[in-house]
């Protein structure tokens, strides 16, 4: 099927739709990523070269921004990632659904296994990995632990929503060698679209 009548517009109408009846956590990650599967059949309609490039030097991620309440939440990014940019383990402490949209990379899921009774410190194991490209979507919710690598050789564009803005939630990097817990920003590049009129979102 091609869902070409999907858009952007009409996500940000459907994620406010679920907002507005206060969805919990479980409810968004039970609902989002089907909205995110008809954004990914209506791919060619929205998504265009300026949102896939890398940052200015070329060195790092391009983060694009389409959308962001005035409260920071219900953000939604296209991510793109250089081949052999590798992300450390991290939470987001908020939902969060990840969308492959063109090339792959490799998500890491992690497992807390301390007892979590010491601040600053968390032991963490791998615990699966999986292919994000053009037809893969995951959640997780706000506590989950999962890292990215593009081990693809190639540019990997993906899209992601999240219930806040990373940059306004607590969230936190972790590594499994020094046990090391601190906190955690997204960097990277960020745009916002400016030229693409509402209903053609
Ligand atoms: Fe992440």
């Amino acid at each position: 099927m091609c869902d070409t009548g999907y858009s952007i517009t009409r996500l940000v109408a459907d994620l406010r739709e679920l907002k507005v009846h206060a969805a919990t956590q479980a409810r968004m990650l039970e609902a989002v990523p089907q909205l995110v599967r008809r954004m990914m059949l209506a791919k060619h309609t929205w998504l265009r070269p300026s949102m896939c490039v890398p940052n200015a030097q070329g060195e790092s991620a391009g983060i694009y921004r389409l959308h962001e309440e005035d409260d920071h939440s219900l953000a939604v990014f296209v991510v793109t990632w250089l081949p052999g940019d590798e992300t450390p383990a991290h939470d987001h402490g908020t939902w969060a659904v990840i969308a492959g949209l063109d090339g792959h990379e490799t998500n890491h899921w992690w497992k807390r296994t301390d007892d979590r009774s010491v601040e600053g410190y968390a032991e963490i194991q791998r615990a699966g990995s999986e292919r994000i490209d053009a037809s893969a979507i995951v959640a997780m919710p706000g506590d989950a632990i999962h890292s990215v690598h593009n081990d693809s050789g190639g540019v990997s564009v993906t899209l992601h929503l999240y219930g806040i803005n990373v940059d306004f939630t607590e969230r936190h990097k972790y590594d499994p060698a020094s046990h090391v817990m601190a906190p955690y920003r997204f960097g990277g590049r960020r745009r916002e679209v400016t030229d693409i009129q509402g209903g053609q979102r």
